[in-house]
Protein backbone atom coordinates (compact mmCIF):
# COMPACT_ATOMS: atom_id res chain seq x y z
CA UNK A 1 0.00 0.00 0.00
CA UNK A 2 0.97 3.23 -1.12
CA UNK A 3 1.24 5.80 1.77
CA UNK A 4 0.20 9.42 0.77
CA UNK A 5 0.54 12.52 2.35
CA UNK A 6 -1.33 15.42 1.09
CA UNK A 7 -0.21 18.80 1.64
CA UNK A 8 -2.88 21.70 1.48
CA UNK A 9 -3.43 25.25 2.08
CA UNK A 10 -7.66 26.03 0.98
CA UNK A 11 -10.73 24.79 0.30
CA UNK A 12 -9.53 21.03 -0.57
CA UNK A 13 -11.21 20.34 -3.52
CA UNK A 14 -7.97 18.22 -4.86
CA UNK A 15 -8.01 16.46 -1.78
CA UNK A 16 -11.64 15.66 -1.75
CA UNK A 17 -10.91 13.80 -5.46
CA UNK A 18 -8.38 11.49 -4.37
CA UNK A 19 -10.43 10.55 -1.35
CA UNK A 20 -13.60 10.00 -3.49
CA UNK A 21 -11.14 8.16 -6.19
CA UNK A 22 -9.54 6.00 -3.20
CA UNK A 23 -13.43 4.83 -1.83
CA UNK A 24 -14.98 4.38 -6.07
CA UNK A 25 -11.71 2.00 -6.59
CA UNK A 26 -10.36 4.70 -8.95
CA UNK A 27 -7.20 4.40 -6.95
CA UNK A 28 -5.87 1.08 -6.40
CA UNK A 29 -3.13 0.33 -4.07
CA UNK A 30 -2.62 3.90 -1.85
CA UNK A 31 -3.89 5.37 1.24
CA UNK A 32 -3.92 8.96 2.51
CA UNK A 33 -2.19 8.60 5.78
CA UNK A 34 -1.71 12.32 6.57
CA UNK A 35 -3.10 15.71 5.27
CA UNK A 36 -0.60 18.62 6.39
CA UNK A 37 -1.88 22.29 5.80
CA UNK A 38 -0.15 25.47 6.64
CA UNK A 39 -3.26 27.34 6.88
CA UNK A 40 -5.31 26.43 10.41
CA UNK A 41 -8.40 28.10 8.49
CA UNK A 42 -8.74 25.66 5.53
CA UNK A 43 -11.36 23.64 4.90
CA UNK A 44 -9.64 21.21 3.51
CA UNK A 45 -8.71 20.06 7.41
CA UNK A 46 -12.55 19.36 7.95
CA UNK A 47 -12.53 17.07 4.50
CA UNK A 48 -9.52 15.16 6.07
CA UNK A 49 -10.92 14.99 9.60
CA UNK A 50 -14.82 13.58 8.23
CA UNK A 51 -12.89 10.87 6.40
CA UNK A 52 -10.77 10.03 9.74
CA UNK A 53 -7.93 10.89 8.38
CA UNK A 54 -4.82 12.25 10.67
CA UNK A 55 -4.44 16.35 10.16
CA UNK A 56 -1.57 18.07 11.25
CA UNK A 57 -1.51 21.87 11.01
CA UNK A 58 2.02 22.74 10.68
CA UNK A 59 2.06 27.07 10.27
CA UNK A 60 5.39 29.13 9.83
CA UNK A 61 3.91 31.43 12.57
CA UNK A 62 4.01 29.04 14.88
CA UNK A 63 7.85 28.76 14.52
CA UNK A 64 10.46 30.75 14.71
CA UNK A 65 12.48 30.96 11.69
CA UNK A 66 11.77 29.49 8.22
CA UNK A 67 14.04 26.75 9.04
CA UNK A 68 12.25 25.58 11.99
CA UNK A 69 9.04 25.90 10.37
CA UNK A 70 10.73 23.65 6.76
CA UNK A 71 12.08 20.98 9.68
CA UNK A 72 8.89 20.79 11.31
CA UNK A 73 7.34 20.00 7.55
CA UNK A 74 9.64 17.63 6.45
CA UNK A 75 9.43 15.60 10.56
CA UNK A 76 5.66 15.48 10.09
CA UNK A 77 6.13 13.53 6.80
CA UNK A 78 8.41 11.54 8.15
CA UNK A 79 6.99 10.47 11.18
CA UNK A 80 3.54 9.64 9.24
CA UNK A 81 6.05 7.45 6.90
CA UNK A 82 4.70 8.43 3.97
CA UNK A 83 6.01 7.33 0.49
CA UNK A 84 4.31 9.72 -1.38
CA UNK A 85 3.64 13.79 -1.06
CA UNK A 86 1.17 15.07 -2.94
CA UNK A 87 0.69 18.92 -3.28
CA UNK A 88 -2.72 19.71 -3.88
CA UNK A 89 -3.15 23.47 -4.07
CA UNK A 90 -0.39 23.90 -1.52
CA UNK A 91 0.95 27.54 -1.99
CA UNK A 92 4.33 27.35 0.25
CA UNK A 93 7.68 26.72 -1.57
CA UNK A 94 8.69 23.25 -0.65
CA UNK A 95 11.65 22.97 1.23
CA UNK A 96 15.22 21.92 -0.85
CA UNK A 97 15.62 19.64 2.40
CA UNK A 98 12.42 17.89 1.47
CA UNK A 99 12.82 17.49 -2.15
CA UNK A 100 16.14 15.90 -1.19
CA UNK A 101 14.78 13.65 1.41
CA UNK A 102 11.87 13.15 -1.13
CA UNK A 103 13.30 12.64 -4.75
CA UNK A 104 11.28 11.75 -7.61
CA UNK A 105 8.25 11.16 -4.33
CA UNK A 106 6.90 14.57 -4.46
CA UNK A 107 3.93 15.42 -6.95
CA UNK A 108 1.94 18.31 -7.98
CA UNK A 109 -1.22 19.76 -9.73
CA UNK A 110 -1.12 23.01 -11.48
CA UNK A 111 -3.83 24.57 -12.99
CA UNK A 112 -2.22 25.58 -16.36
CA UNK A 113 -1.34 23.43 -19.28
CA UNK A 114 2.48 24.13 -18.49
CA UNK A 115 4.31 25.72 -19.59
CA UNK A 116 2.22 28.05 -19.91
CA UNK A 117 0.83 30.33 -17.15
CA UNK A 118 3.31 29.06 -14.12
CA UNK A 119 6.23 29.51 -11.81
CA UNK A 120 6.35 32.35 -9.21
CA UNK A 121 3.32 34.31 -8.79
CA UNK A 122 0.82 31.97 -10.73
CA UNK A 123 -1.34 30.22 -8.35
CA UNK A 124 -4.76 29.80 -8.25
CA UNK A 125 -7.08 32.26 -9.22
CA UNK A 126 -3.92 34.02 -10.84
CA UNK A 127 -3.09 31.53 -13.22
CA UNK A 128 -6.95 31.70 -14.88
CA UNK A 129 -6.88 35.42 -14.96
CA UNK A 130 -3.73 35.25 -16.77
CA UNK A 131 -4.89 32.84 -19.15
CA UNK A 132 -7.94 34.82 -19.60
CA UNK A 133 -6.19 37.82 -19.93
CA UNK A 134 -3.43 36.28 -22.64
CA UNK A 135 -6.91 35.15 -24.55
CA UNK A 136 -6.08 31.25 -24.48
CA UNK A 137 -8.93 29.62 -26.37
CA UNK A 138 -7.25 26.05 -24.44
CA UNK A 139 -6.15 25.58 -20.95
CA UNK A 140 -6.20 22.93 -18.58
CA UNK A 141 -3.86 21.17 -15.83
CA UNK A 142 -0.45 19.42 -15.48
CA UNK A 143 0.87 17.01 -12.52
CA UNK A 144 4.39 17.47 -12.69
CA UNK A 145 7.34 15.82 -10.42
CA UNK A 146 8.63 18.73 -7.86
CA UNK A 147 12.36 19.75 -8.50
CA UNK A 148 13.78 22.37 -6.63
CA UNK A 149 12.66 25.01 -9.41
CA UNK A 150 9.17 26.37 -9.16
CA UNK A 151 6.71 24.04 -11.99
CA UNK A 152 9.68 23.06 -13.37
CA UNK A 153 9.98 19.54 -12.93
CA UNK A 154 9.02 16.21 -15.01
CA UNK A 155 5.77 16.48 -16.59
CA UNK A 156 3.47 13.36 -15.67
CA UNK A 157 0.01 14.33 -17.07
CA UNK A 158 -2.02 17.05 -19.04
CA UNK A 159 -5.49 17.52 -19.80
CA UNK A 160 -6.88 20.03 -21.78
CA UNK A 161 -9.86 22.35 -21.01
CA UNK A 162 -11.73 24.86 -23.31
CA UNK A 163 -11.89 28.61 -22.65
CA UNK A 164 -15.55 29.50 -23.70
CA UNK A 165 -16.95 33.18 -23.96
CA UNK A 166 -18.02 34.79 -21.04
CA UNK A 167 -16.17 32.79 -18.81
CA UNK A 168 -14.65 34.86 -15.52
CA UNK A 169 -11.43 33.85 -13.84
CA UNK A 170 -13.73 31.99 -11.44
CA UNK A 171 -16.13 30.04 -14.23
CA UNK A 172 -12.53 29.02 -15.40
CA UNK A 173 -11.32 27.53 -12.22
CA UNK A 174 -14.19 25.83 -11.80
CA UNK A 175 -14.49 24.03 -14.61
CA UNK A 176 -10.38 23.09 -14.86
CA UNK A 177 -11.30 21.66 -11.40
CA UNK A 178 -13.99 19.41 -12.86
CA UNK A 179 -12.80 18.38 -16.43
CA UNK A 180 -8.87 18.25 -15.61
CA UNK A 181 -7.67 18.41 -12.25
CA UNK A 182 -10.26 16.14 -9.98
CA UNK A 183 -9.06 13.32 -13.19
CA UNK A 184 -5.82 13.76 -13.47
CA UNK A 185 -4.29 13.70 -9.65
CA UNK A 186 -5.87 10.91 -8.85
CA UNK A 187 -4.76 9.13 -12.05
CA UNK A 188 -1.28 10.18 -11.20
CA UNK A 189 -1.63 8.82 -8.01
CA UNK A 190 -2.70 5.43 -9.32
CA UNK A 191 0.35 5.19 -11.95
CA UNK A 192 2.62 5.77 -9.13
CA UNK A 193 0.77 3.19 -6.95
CA UNK A 194 0.79 0.56 -9.61
CA UNK A 195 4.21 1.43 -11.26
CA UNK A 196 1.93 2.19 -14.33
CA UNK A 197 4.37 4.48 -17.03
CA UNK A 198 3.26 8.11 -18.76
CA UNK A 199 3.71 7.94 -21.75
C1 LIG B 1 -6.19 24.17 -7.43
O1 LIG B 1 -6.78 24.78 -8.54
C2 LIG B 1 -4.74 23.85 -7.69
O2 LIG B 1 -4.49 23.45 -9.00
C3 LIG B 1 -4.09 25.18 -7.40
O3 LIG B 1 -4.76 25.64 -6.25
C4 LIG B 1 -6.11 25.16 -6.25
C5 LIG B 1 -6.40 24.51 -4.93
O4 LIG B 1 -7.75 24.13 -4.83
N1 LIG B 1 -2.69 25.06 -7.21
C6 LIG B 1 -1.81 25.97 -7.64
O5 LIG B 1 -2.12 27.00 -8.18
C7 LIG B 1 -0.34 25.60 -7.40
N2 LIG B 1 0.52 26.46 -8.14
P1 LIG B 1 -8.25 23.06 -3.76
O6 LIG B 1 -7.71 23.48 -2.39
O7 LIG B 1 -9.74 23.15 -3.81
O8 LIG B 1 -7.74 21.71 -4.17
Amino acid sequence: MLRVGVLVSGGGTNLQAILDAIDGGIIVGAEVVAVISNNENAYAIERARKHNIPAFIVTPKAYGSREEFNNALLETMNVCKVDLIVLAGFLVKIPEAMIAAYKNRIINIHPSLIPSFCGVGFYGLKVHEAALKRGVKVTGATVHYVDEGTDTGPILLQKAVEVRAGDTPEILQRRVMEEAEWVILPQAINMIANNIQAI
